[in-house]
């Protein structure tokens, strides 16, 4: 019985995460579920957004799936974290929010995103099957920011050859396994030379080694361009972390908008797996938000569990109830809640 650690989150969150969690236990995965506290609650209940037990956890588990968790915009705002190392020194860090705490801290070096039609789920377009890599440890997300004065302020940006072989290498192996033959490297490489310029010479000098994989560059304000005029001529994406965290939105948005978009975190310990959108606190607790999503998330942490099986169950499931279109929630036209749309999925695989 494989255990998972469930961080339900904030906003909607606890909403979506419960769905998901009711649609793995009924598709026959043997899984069990831990839950511990991160954001919101946690801060009033245990003094803290992101309390050890969650580490603790993960450290057990390997695999947790995660809710969002909700950032402030702008000000001081960071997450503390102390742990011990394996010598049993403490080591302390602070991160710009708790999504980019739990990725850096537990190695989870690369984000998964697919983007693809789903029969039933409104689209501007057919035929978009995209897979996005992004990378997840450096970049401008290390939060390296502070006011030079009080009208100008500076951010680090980190690109380095090691992280930008290995998620190079991960995409191209995870292309490999799936049998997809075309990778798009996006970047910025004509104007920030040296980091982007890195990027894009260490990605394509890694991709020599995979000559099965077609392997091309585009510079990412054109490639954005691109892919809203022509988004089924691309396969596979690869980019630095914050074009990859904007361009996975554009990409979730050219298949039926956030509500549809899984994604997962991979590291060499363990995996975390999100979904795309964020707290959604327009609709938070209001029985509106699509599970999609979270769903499609907890499919792909069965498939990587080797769960084929319930993760096929769950996704003809969810297909039928896209296909009647009857329980479905607003963002797809139709008028289900969250919890609705659940149960539809969970009793067409009765
Ligand atoms: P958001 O993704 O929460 O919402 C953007 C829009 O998409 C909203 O109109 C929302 O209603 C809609 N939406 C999102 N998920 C949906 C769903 N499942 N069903 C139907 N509609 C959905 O992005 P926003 O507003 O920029 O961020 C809100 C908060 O979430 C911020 O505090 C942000 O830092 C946090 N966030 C957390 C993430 C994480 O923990 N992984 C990722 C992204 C944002």
């Amino acid at each position: 019985m494989q255990r998972i650690t469930v961080i339900p989150g904030d906003g909607i969150g606890p909403e979506v995460t419960r769905g998901a969690c009711d649609v793995v236990a009924a598709s026959g995965a043997a899984v069990r579920f831990h839950e511990v506290p991160a954001g919101q609650r946690a801060e009033r209940e245990h003094g803290t957004p992101l309390p050890g037990a969650v580490f603790e956890s993960v450290s057990e588990t390997k695999i947790a799936l995660k809710g969002p968790t909700q950032t402030p915009f702008g000000g001081d705002y960071r997450i503390h974290v102390e742990r011990r190392d394996a010598a049993g020194k403490t080591r302390r860090s602070s991160y710009p929010s708790i999504a980019i705490a739990l990725r850096r801290e537990l190695e989870l070096y690369v984000a998964v995103r697919p983007s693809k039609n789903y029969p039933g789920v409104p689209s501007h377009f057919e035929n978009v099957d995209l897979l996005i890599f992004r990378e997840n440890s450096e970049d401008l997300y290390i939060g390296m920011e502070r006011m030079i004065d009080e009208g100008t302020a500076e951010a680090i940006k980190i690109i380095s050859l090691r992280a930008t072989e290995r998620v190079t290498r991960f995409a191209l192996e995870y292309m490999r396994k799936l049998k997809r033959r075309r990778l798009t490297i996006g970047h910025k490489a004509n104007v920030m030379k040296l980091t982007d310029g890195l990027f894009l010479k260490t990605a394509q000098e890694t991709a020599r080694a995979f000559p099965d994989i077609a392997v091309e560059q585009r510079v990412v304000d054109a490639l954005c361009m691109e892919l809203v005029m022509r988004p089924g001529e691309y396969d596979a994406l690869l980019l630095p972390n914050l074009y990859g965290d904007i361009v996975s939105d554009l990409a979730a948005g050219l298949v039926g908008g956030l509500g549809v978009a899984p994604g997962a975190n991979f590291g060499p310990d363990c995996a975390m797996f999100e979904a795309v959108h964020g707290t959604a606190p327009d609709i938070a607790g209001k029985d509106l938000a699509n599970p999609m999503a979270m769903i499609l998330t907890a499919v792909m942490m069965l498939r990587y569990m080797n769960e084929g099986q319930a993760a096929d169950r769950i996704e003809r499931a969810l297909a039928a109830v896209l296909r009647e279109g009857r329980a479905v929630t607003r963002d797809l036209g139709g008028e289900a809640g969250t919890r609705a749309m659940t149960d539809a999925i969970i009793e067409q695989m009765r």
